[in-house]
């Protein structure tokens, strides 16, 4: 027999044809001859996009998508023009991934918004609400026989994907990863085109989502023989002194035969030492079918993952398909034990913790939801530092980078998936969210749902027991919850009662009743608090969109965070629970509607700057002393009036002095605050603090006028890949630097060297300012700037400068690190030298809404390279694929000579004149042959009627050759 590659197959047109008809063993025979390939590879396909924003109703200002001249679906391969590799993508811009194409369009006051953040998209706004993204890749001729996918971790939210012209897939949610399999569409050996539409007309959520694709992009490259998308999971029980791990392997085959395969499983310690290995013996997988692989080790004195020690372990899984390596792969995850108790609460590593967790949105202040992995560190620092050990991504499925911080530092991880359905989506989604995260060690429970009213019914019975049968198929290993709707009336009601540990959403007393009534089930807050605060603010203002920072403030007459702090702190049975939220975010802007745009629910503000119930949770929720004064002491007007003052501390007891003056010492009382009543006089405030004999000092002092600019940075060292962050804050301070507490100082921020300014926030909840400038006010004495890397090496000044204030600056450092393996970033290589050489396209028609779409399939993606030589011009001809047939390509041969040009392209004949930047065309087409008579048939053939042979004259004729509409071509830069 003989034996064809697949790409040997797919280079003769001959064969082509032939192999339609073959039967599926013959081509799978021929797909069997192809040796093993390398092994694999997963590249970042965050650089280097292009972006255009689309329409979502009018087609000529979508690319021509659904224009309704031609179906977009109707044929395969030559989807759009966009799609083709010649497509003059000029009106595009650069962007790199994550992007969120939201942060950048003006706020808008329309109260159909308001859970948007007022930024104006959906079906009102269909120009606002399509976005475009093209990226073009060489895929090398060693690949031409590995299995391609493209991967998404996140895209807001219905992505049309299309590659090389042919229409791939949709995938609609927009908080799940997906990921294509193009291998029958890749051309080895040339670039190949990416294409998204991405539409974000219809919405999740009743917060912020941002628009496009915010999460990273992945092109992985596998052998035929490989292991599944998130194929691996290892479960682990901890006795005595062992860890038994249970390692499951799912490995697919798409090598064209049955394969006899084997799996070796390496444990690696944190210091790469193995510490346990197992090899299956070969189990035959046939040809596109699934082995699934069931092994068992074991790892004796386990380093266990906790939140103060991060160990964590590495499986190694190599792949042998008949006796030949195909795949290696590596799964990172952690080995310990987690256990709730209905009498007393959470276990971690059979040590009783305390769940102190916030509920968090995914947007970042400067950023939308297209944060850095960077970012995903600050953010998750900042709440660590108030003593926050667990993070529930409310309410959708996470970034895996988020997961990964969560892991290296220590944090719990409620893992939550968008909408509680049983629904092929729905389904699919929860399953997905799953498989993907299940051996990070930081995630201990799946969340089913959040506040679905459908959840206390008997459909909800049915569709969370299908959920939950998803958990114990996929993991086995952790329990799952529900958080339910907030009234707390329908707790123990249909569906909910399948949850291992009863989550409950505010309702305090209704919980305790339940745990009464169930003392055998365990429960957990999966929503509580809710109270809200301006940073900075210390009285209501409805004008401003100010609420104090004194708690309790809620929107909802829920538990102050006191209130519900000393009730899950006094009851043992109550393992913690997750406060709304730890950081603000854009969207749901309360208690307020415009001018607010974002919510004051957090701990923190968009920017991660603390509010003063900050403290609060800082000096119960860690062991730092603790010893935080407010508010602060400017108020002018209000001289000879009494103030509040509270005190957040852990100290044993704390006095208090004014302008020197004792106004007494009080004990703190476990889990509460402390407040004088204090009558106002500019001077001094001096709290004095002790604990264990050691003592604290903490003063507030009412500040003279702005004199100067205090800069810091999170990091003064960051890694030059293009993608790290410095946070960089501005404080106004008076000329003894001391903050500003209300201040609108306009502040630039400046950076010189191998770094830019992408983003600034202020935290003020009604601050219109965009987010992608580089100048903010600062709110409340503070604003902040955040700092990315290029990918050079070296140094970045950073400088913060406000008209009448003095400046400041600081130095950061970026050091090379070794880059993410990543996809190269393509461009078309613009051809230098004489005459006319260089890229040239055809001038399109404007039509009213921008360049004719039909004109631009016909013609408009057609890029002529030319190269002269004296008065020779040779070059190519690249045109995007006809409707019924191939591409017009071919080579170009000609002359130049003064300001005339001919050419020829195939039959084509080109006649015209070049003057500077133009060149106008006449085409002439060769006639097509007439009708062929019979062979030797010599009657003659009447001038009416048909041909007394009986051959057929519509078949050519001649009359449509000769000249064509004339063209004009102007030179290109892409
Ligand atoms: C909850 C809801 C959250 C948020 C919060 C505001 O009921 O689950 O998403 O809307 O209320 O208080």
């Amino acid at each position: 027999m003989t034996t064809w590659s697949r790409r040997d197959v797919l280079k003769t047109g001959v064969v082509l044809q032939g192999a339609a008809f073959f039967p599926a063993r013959t081509l799978g025979e021929i797909a069997a001859a192809i040796a093993p390939v390398g092994l694999r590879e997963r590249l970042l396909l965050d650089f280097g996009w292009r972006f255009h924003f689309g329409h979502g109703t009018d087609a000529t200002k979508d690319f021509g998508y659904n224009s309704g001249r031609n179906g977009s679906f109707q044929k395969t391969g030559n989807f759009l023009p966009a799609a083709a590799l010649p497509y003059d993508d000029t009106g595009w811009s650069d962007v790199d991934l994550p992007h969120d194409w939201v942060i950048s369009l003006p706020f808008k006051n329309d109260a159909s918004l308001s859970s948007k953040g007022f930024y104006p998209i959906g079906r009102s706004y269909p120009e606002n609400s399509v976005g475009w993204y093209r990226r073009v890749f060489d895929v090398p001729m060693e690949d031409k026989d590995k299995r391609i996918s493209v991967e998404f971790d996140g895209v807001y939210r219905e992505a049309l994907v299309v590659f090389n012209g042919y229409y791939i897939g949709r995938h609609h949610g927009g908080y799940d990863r997906f990921r294509y399999d193009v291998t029958d569409f890749v051309k080895p050996g040339a670039p190949n085109v990416l294409l998204l539409r991405v539409d974000a007309t219809e919405s999740d959520g009743w917060f912020y989502e941002g628009a496009g694709i915010y999460r990273h992009a992945w092109l992985v490259k596998t052998a035929p023989v490989h292991v599944a998308q998130w194929g691996t999971f290892v479960r682990s029980t901890v006795q005595g002194g062992r860890a038994s791990l249970e390692i499951r392997t799912e490995v697919e085959n798409h090598a064209g035969a049955t394969r006899g395969v084997r799996v070796t499983s390496t444990v690696l310690d944190a210091s790469g030492k193995a510490v346990a290995k197992v090899s299956s013996k070969p189990m035959a997988v046939p040809n596109d079918g699934m082995g699934t692989f069931e092994q068992q080790v074991s790892v004796s004195n386990p380093e266990l993952w906790s939140l103060e020690q991060r160990n964590m372990y590495r499986l190694v899984t190599e792949v042998e398909a008949d006796g030949a390596a195909t795949d290696h792969y590596e799964t990172r995850f952690g080995i310990r034990t987690l256990r709730f108790d209905a009498d007393t609460g959470f276990y971690l590593n059979g040590k009783s913790v305390k769940i102190k967790g916030t509920c968090n949105h995914q947007d970042h202040a400067g950023l939308g939801v297209a944060l850095p992995d960077a970012a995903q560190r600050f953010r998750v620092k900042t709440l660590q530092e108030m003593g926050c050990n667990a993070w529930r991504s409310a309410h959708n499925p996470p970034t895996p980078e988020l997961l990964d911080a969560c892991d290296e530092m220590g944090m719990l991880f409620l893992d939550e998936t968008r909408m509680m359905s049983s629904n092929p989506e729905g389904i699919a989604q929860f399953e997905n969210l799953i498989r993907r995260d299940r051996n990070h060690p930081s995630v201990f429970m799946w969340n089913m749902g959040n506040e679905e009213r459908e959840s206390t019914t008997e459909t909800g019975l049915h569709m969370l027991s299908t959920m939950k049968r998803s958990a114990t198929k996929l993991d086995g290993s952790r329990p799952v919850t529900v958080a339910p709707p907030p009234l707390g009336l329908s707790l123990g009601q249909g569906g909910l009662m399948v949850s291992d540990v009863i989550g409950y959403n505010y309702a305090d007393p209704q919980i305790e009743a339940f745990h009464k009534t169930h003392p055998t089930l365990p429960c957990l807050g999966t929503e509580n608090v809710s109270a809200v605060a301006t940073r900075g603010a210390y009285a209501i203002d409805a004008e401003k969109g100010a609420v104090s920072s004194y708690d309790p403030y809620t929107t909802t007459g829920r538990a102050s965070a006191e209130g519900w702090w000393r009730f899950v702190n006094t009851r043992p049975w109550m393992p913690g629970g997750f406060v709304w939220t730890g950081f603000d975010y854009r969207g749901e802007p309360s208690p307020y509607q415009w001018p607010n745009i974002n919510s004051e629910y957090g701990f923190v503000d968009v920017c991660g700057f603390p509010k003063d119930t900050y403290y609060y949770y800082q000096a119960w929720w860690t062991d730092r002393p603790v010893l935080h004064v407010f508010p602060h002491w400017n108020w002018d007007g209000l001289e000879g009036k009494q103030i509040a003052v509270w005190v957040h501390s852990n100290m044993d007891r704390v006095e208090l002095f004014q302008d020197g003056v004792s106004l007494g010492t009080k004990d703190v009382p476990r889990d509460s605050h402390l407040q004088w009543l204090v009558t106002y006089k500019p001077g001094v405030l001096e709290a004095r603090g002790v604990r264990n004999g050691q003592q604290m000092i903490t003063r507030r002092e009412t500040v003279g006028k702005a004199a100067k600019l205090a800069i810091r940075l999170d990091r003064t060292e960051i890694a030059a890949d293009g993608t790290d962050l410095a946070f960089v804050t501005a404080e106004v301070q008076d000329a003894e630097g001391r903050t500003l507490p209300i201040t609108d100082h306009e502040v630039t921020f400046r950076v010189t060297g191998v770094g830019r300014v992408i983003g600034t926030g202020n935290g003020d909840p009604t601050s219109h300012e965009p987010d992608t400038g580089s100048i903010r006010k600062a709110f409340a004495g503070l604003c902040m700037g955040i700092v990315q890397s290029t990918k050079q090496a070296g140094s970045i000044s950073v400088e913060i400068s406000s008209p009448g204030l003095q400046s400041a600056s600081a130095a950061l450092t970026t050091h090379a690190t070794e880059l993410k393996p990543q996809v190269t970033v393509w461009k078309r290589t613009p051809l230098a030298g004489e005459g006319v050489t260089g890229l040239w396209r055809p001038v399109v028609a404007e039509g009213p809404g921008g360049p004719d779409p039909l004109q631009l399939a016909v013609s408009g993606d057609t890029l002529y390279v030319f190269v002269q030589n004296g008065t020779v011009l040779t070059g190519t001809l690249d045109g995007p694929p006809a409707a019924f047939g191939p591409a017009v390509t071919g080579a170009i041969q000609g002359t130049v000579e003064g300001g005339r040009v001919q050419f020829k392209v195939g039959a084509t004949t080109y006649e015209g004149f070049v003057s500077g930047d133009r060149m106008e065309l006449r085409r002439t087409v060769p006639p097509r042959p007439a009708g062929p008579a019979r062979p030797g048939d010599t009657s003659p053939r009447p001038a009416i009627g048909p041909p007394p042979d009986g051959s057929d004259p519509s078949l050519g004729g001649g009359n449509r050759g000769g000249s064509q509409p004339p063209l004009t071509l102007r030179r290109s830069q892409r």
